[in-house]
């Protein structure tokens, strides 16, 4: 067969597994539920953030958005110093406090001497946002996803709860791939995220009455795929026509900036119980 009648057929194949889903949602506006408040300009003032993840993305963004509202945030960092300082810089420009931390979560003693430096600098935490993610890095092997989305997650939020204040909110941020797999198809290749995602969704709600004793919340904020993002511009390079083809059937795709708001006010709203899970952008 001619290489172009090949890739035809490959995107054929790849168009037909995605209509597997069924074709429920529409988003003519961001859709959020449930309903979150806004942040009030302030409300955080003295209440300080680790954000995982937050050199690019969707970490960069809730980081800005709790730093709009008063927070010290702390923006954490595996490999993207300079890209981390950057968003630092601009959240101070800004007139936010922010400051980066260095640490691989997968690599357990880094975990243990990023919370003593931030004990040491800042004493305590309100807010513990765990966003970082991967697993397809394609040098890391199979198990990588389950370290990095499951144990790694674990390993931080029971270091850290010590430091997590009374009335303290952890967020774990993951996708409807992950949140809802085995209800729904998942795109090939991204499986073992999916499985690994989950499996740390779950590890952390086994914490929840552990987190109650200390008043602590935990909240999963669940999002569909997200707008210009490197996650399904890697996966629509193996399911060509992945990102066209659920931008038509959710009816729009939500953007790192819509998230990362959510993020901050799923965090930050008091009326949301532990154990919620907040879904944006189509779930159908
Ligand atoms: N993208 C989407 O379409 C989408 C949709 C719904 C939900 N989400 C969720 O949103 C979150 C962020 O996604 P994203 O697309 O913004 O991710 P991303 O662009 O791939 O950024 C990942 C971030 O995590 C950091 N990171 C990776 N491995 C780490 C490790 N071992 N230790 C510490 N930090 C590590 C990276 O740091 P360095 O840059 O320093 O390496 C980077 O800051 C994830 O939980 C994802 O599941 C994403």
């Amino acid at each position: 067969m001619q290489a172009g009648a090949k890739d035809r057929k490959k995107e054929e194949r790849s168009i037909d597994y995605l209509r597997l889903f069924p074709n429920e949602m529409h988003m003519d506006d961001l859709y959020v539920e449930p309903r979150l408040q806004p942040i009030p300009k302030g409300a955080l003032a003295d209440r300080i953030a680790l954000v995982t993840g937050a050199s690019r993305g969707i970490g960069a963004v809730t980081a800005r958005v709790l730093a709009q509202a008063g927070a010290q945030v702390i923006l954490n960092y595996r490999s993207k110093g300079a890209r981390a300082e950057k968003v630092a810089a601009q959240i101070d420009a800004d007139g936010g406090k922010a400051s980066t931390i260095q640490c691989d979560i997968t690599v357990s003693e880094e975990v243990g001497s990023m919370l003593d430096q931030i004990q040491r600098e800042f004493g305590f935490l309100d807010f513990l946002i765990l966003n970082a993610s991967g697993g397809l890095e394609k040098d890391k092997g199979e198990e990588y996803s389950m370290l990095l989305n499951c144990w790694a997650q674990l390993d931080l939020l029971k270091k850290g709860l010590p430091l997590l204040q009374r009335q303290g909110r952890v967020v774990f941020v993951t996708n409807h791939l992950a949140h809802f797999y085995g209800q729904m198809p998942v795109y090939p290749g991204y499986e073992p995220v999916a499985i690994g995602k989950l499996a740390g969704e779950k590890a952390l709600r086994a914490m929840i009455p552990q987190l109650a004793t200390r008043k602590v919340a935990l909240i999963v904020v669940s999002g569909d795929m997200i707008e210009g993002t490197i996650t399904p511009k890697l996966l629509n390079r193996t399911n060509r026509g992945l990102i066209e083809f659920r931008r038509e059937q959710a009816g729009r795709l939500p953007t790192v900036e819509e998230f990362g708001q959510v993020i901050a006010e799923a965090a930050a709203d008091p009326n949301l119980q532990s154990g919620a899970t907040v879904y944006v952008g189509g779930t159908g």
